[in-house]
């Protein structure tokens, strides 16, 4: 837990330093099982130089840019901003309220949570904490397909409007400062969608999360998924052009690039050096997404014009959740939709459809410039 020496909300004006006050303010065991990246964190480090490897090409004088209209729809469902929180567990770790913050903070903001399936509340308490915002649930396939059918179920009864289907984790990964920490989960902290509960039979973690990644996964559990529930499916974690294709053939409704925030495996692309393949890809059959580095407007601006239908932040919003709770993860949303509409603003843009592939270009452009 945090905040003893909590800043005034207005020194905190840019997620950094959202970023620096968790750093000044968790304890280590905490803030490096939100902050580290896999191995020698070459991934990790690299989503954010690469977004800086892009540059923007404004156009000036073409649109009355005085009132900028940054709403949108994912999957149909309408949002007021593409910027959405991505699933990450273990919300309580900071904040008494966990995931019940985060999902009344972005519900207050009118944008997506995805909801991770290691939160600290269970699902259902989740939806009643903000039962008008839109959720999407992240899901693994376990070997126990009964376990996963369960957690489908329940989420389709509680109102989420998405599975969001992590493929990037054959196996439980731990990264190397939590082996240093020896980092484990505090006897306070239960992960709500495992308790035992009468009513729903819910499963017991210890008997079932130990074996909640199947290392035997294919594309053919893929399209099970999605014949065996409505929602829309997302998959998550999709890195390449031939993954982007796989997914699509299984039917599903969006493609979600990620590496994990750097947390899976080390030395893959950044997000955003991916994107502009896994579109090509698509070929708008589905909506693509993206998280893993998302810091600025301009970020997200980048990766609008590279081809996302909305981006998603991990740790932005656990910082905001360290610093106050539900307000301070409003606070994080708010900040980037502010930079987002000012860099709209900016560069031309009055709509998130005035956002053209033009407007971003790759550094090297400028490096060789055709004189
Ligand atoms: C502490 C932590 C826990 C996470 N847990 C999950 C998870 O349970 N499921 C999942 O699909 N992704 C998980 N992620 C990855 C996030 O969904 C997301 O891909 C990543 O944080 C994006 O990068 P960013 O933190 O740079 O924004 C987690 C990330 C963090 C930092």
């Amino acid at each position: 837990m945090c905040c003893n020496s909590k800043m005034a909300a207005t020194q905190l004006v840019c997620v950094d330093d959202f970023e620096k006050y968790a750093c000044d303010n968790l304890d280590k065991h905490t803030l490096e099982y939100y902050r580290s990246g896999a191995n020698e964190e070459q991934t990790l480090a690299d989503n954010r130089s690469a977004f800086k490897r892009y540059r923007l090409r404004p156009r000036f004088l073409h649109r009355d840019v005085t009132n900028r209209d940054m709403s949108t729809t994912i999957q149909g469902q309408p949002i007021d901003f593409p910027i959405c929180i991505s699933p990450s567990g273990l919300h309580k770790l900071v904040h008494p309220d966990g995931e019940l913050a985060t999902a009344r903070a972005a519900a207050s903001m009118k944008t997506c949570m995805a909801l991770s399936t290691g939160s600290t509340y269970s699902m259902e308490d989740v939806a009643n904490a903000a039962p008008h915002g839109l959720r999407w649930f992240q899901l693994y396939i376990s070997p126990d397909r009964e376990m996963t059918k369960h957690l489908v179920r329940r989420a389709e009864r509680s109102g989420y409007k998405g599975l969001l289907l992590t493929i990037d984790t054959p196996l439980s990964v731990r990264r190397l400062s939590d082996t240093k920490n020896k980092f484990v989960m505090p006897k306070h902290i239960r992960l709500g969608n495992f308790m035992v509960n009468e009513d729903t039979k819910d499963y017991d973690f210890n008997a079932s999360a130990s074996n909640l990644f199947d290392a035997a996964l294919s594309w053919k559990d893929v399209r099970w998924l999605k014949q065996f529930s409505s929602l829309p499916l997302i998959v998550k974690g999709v890195l390449t052009a031939e993954d982007a294709i796989e997914a699509v053939n299984c039917g599903v409704d969006g493609v979600f690039v990620s590496n994990h925030g750097g947390r899976r495996l080390d030395c893959v692309p950044a997000s955003i050096d991916v994107l502009a393949e896994v579109v090509r890809a698509v070929a708008g059959r589905c909506e693509v997404y993206l998280d893993s580095g998302v810091r600025t407007g301009t970020d997200v601006l980048k990766a609008l014009a590279l081809g996302a239908r909305a981006v998603f932040i991990g740790r932005p919003a656990l910082y905001g959740l360290a610093y106050d709770g539900e307000a301070g993860v409003r606070q994080v949303l708010e900040i980037l939709k502010s930079e987002l509409s000012l860099a709209m603003a900016l560069s031309g843009c009055a709509c998130l459809d005035d956002i053209k592939r033009e407007l971003v270009v790759h550094e090297s452009h400028y490096l060789r410039p055709k004189l």
